[in-house]
């Protein structure tokens, strides 16, 4: 396995974006962080968060037939918006590009956007550090860093919480990926969730 000095290096020539790679590498320290202060381990929160966004700057087209060439499957919510298929397919170049193997570092690539109903630890580090590095600009996002050091489940309750609000105020759902993320966490209709709706039916 490279350093993680040459796989940052690999990472900024693979995304051939600045701030797309800086995001990365803010995910990784972030991720580095939460993973010491809740007994994972490190080295991997740190692989998952540089990896995490390898296919996030291709294009609509491209992460279909990306997906499809690899028989990933597409489903409902991922055909309606492509973009959400950048965590499988990040998974997928994660390791074929830079020969990850593991299913944990592989999960929270794949689980970052939307989180899921079953989460690891290491899934849930990677998906908090992704939506609360210091550049992202929302007015929580201090106090739920701190949160995340502090209590992983209550930050993601509190993240997840967070996501479906604002997508509701857009007017646009949350797929069944988050609704089940939000009911693992124990959100309820009562929170403002919405009942967990099957792909298929949507
Ligand atoms: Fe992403
Ligand atoms: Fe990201």
């Amino acid at each position: 396995m490279p350093s993680f000095a040459q796989l940052v290096r690999r990472v900024e020539e693979e995304l051939g974006q600045g701030h797309r790679y800086a995001h990365s590498v803010r995910v990784a320290r972030c991720a580095d962080l939460l993973a010491q202060r809740h007994g994972a381990d490190p080295r991997k929160a740190r692989l998952a968060g540089l990896l995490h966004d390898l296919a996030r700057l291709y294009s609509p087209e491209r992460l279909v037939a990306e997906c499809e060439a690899r028989g990933l499957p597409i489903d409902i919510a991922e055909r309606r918006h492509p973009m959400l298929l950048h965590a499988k397919l990040g998974a997928a170049i994660a390791s074929e590009r830079f020969g990850v193997r593991d299913p944990l570092v592989l999960s929270a690539i794949e689980k970052h956007t939307t989180a899921a109903g079953e989460m690891s630890s290491l899934d849930c580090i990677v998906y908090l550090a992704d939506s609360l590095e210091p550049g992202r600009s929302f007015p929580e996002r201090a106090d739920l860093w701190r949160l995340a050091l502090d209590d992983l489940a209550g930050a993601m309750r509190a993240v997840l919480l967070l996501t479906i609000r604002h997508n509701a105020r857009k007017g646009v759902g949350s797929v069944p990926a988050t609704l089940a993320a939000a009911a693992s966490f124990g959100l309820t209709v009562a929170d403002g969730v919405p009942p967990e709706v099957r792909a298929s039916a949507s």
